[in-house]
């Protein structure tokens, strides 16, 4: 049920491991003075490789473990666990709402190039489904989409070799593969934005790069208002770091996506 004691909640933002940090830093400056509980399930980090039924699962327990917490909304900030598993995880949180990725970054894409070709780089998974394609289609009727995936800059961007040589020449590959350049490209997995770089580099000037970690954030503030649900504190937020495996892992590379350094006495390891 919601009532008067719910809007002091933290929010629960969920990611298969460290980049749904870009997400929570986004919604942190959006939202300053909410609290934050960040669940990265790094034990089981990828999700995109792995089936809808068992990205679904680990989506269910993980929102179990920060309903268990107390939550107010939950952000899902993996782009494969919003395309798979959104409309489950509606159900589990029911009334309280959940925010996925996809819509607010195919609504940033669609107001960017209008009428434009889109090229979404994503996971097997959500590339699988089609996701960012029907989200982008259902909001722009002259838009066309082309949809790749690129499993090998998860890996660049954990490692963190997000420049240099390797990197260009991965990013190359995957947008050869793809096909080339297109007006917007979609950066539709969270570990993306930190290859940006390259990514430009690679494309023509024309080309407009969207993510979605700031219109999640702005989707969120909006849902927070419509509901009532905004913290009454003027105090800053806090911000909770859960991850499911390797703290010392979590804070090294986690802070690359944060933005600031982390320890790892800043993380907490949950079982889920
Ligand atoms: N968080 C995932 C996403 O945004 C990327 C990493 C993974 O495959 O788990 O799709």
């Amino acid at each position: 049920m919601i009532d008067s004691s719910t809007k002091s909640l933290p929010i629960g933002v969920f990611d298969s491991g460290v980049g749904g940090l870009t997400v929570l830093k986004a919604v942190h400056e959006a939202l300053p003075n909410e609290d934050l509980i960040y669940l990265g399930d790094t034990a089981r980090l990828p999700y995109g490789t792995k089936s809808p039924t068992s990205i679904s699962r680990y989506a269910c327990q993980a929102t179990q473990h920060l309903q268990q917490a107390g939550i107010k909304l939950l952000i899902v900030a993996c782009n494969t666990a919003s395309a798979v598993a959104l409309d489950a995880l509606r159900e589990q949180m029911a009334p309280l709402p959940v925010i996925g990725v996809v819509e607010p970054g195919a609504t940033a894409a669609v107001s960017a190039c209008p009428a434009g070709s889109h090229l979404v780089l994503a996971t097997e998974a959500t590339v699988r489904l089609g996701a960012y394609r029907k989200a982008i289609e259902a909001r722009d009727a002259d838009a066309s989409v082309r949809e790749h995936a690129c499993e090998m800059l998860v890996a660049l961007a954990e490692e963190g070799w997000t420049n240099g040589d390797i990197a260009t020449a991965i990013v190359r590959r995957y947008l050869d593969d793809a096909g080339g350049d297109a007006d917007c490209v979609i950066l539709g997995c969270t570990h993306f934005p930190l290859i940006r770089e390259p990514i430009a580099a690679a494309l023509s000037d024309k080309a407009v790069i969207v993510d979605s970690a700031s219109t999640t954030a702005a989707v969120t503030a909006q849902t927070l208002a419509e509901l009532d649900l905004a913290n009454a504190s003027s105090e800053p937020g806090t911000l909770t770091l859960w991850a499911t495996d390797g703290a010392t892992r979590f804070a090294r590379v986690g802070g690359q996506f944060l933005g600031r350094a982390l320890e790892p006495s800043d993380v907490t390891i949950v079982d889920l």
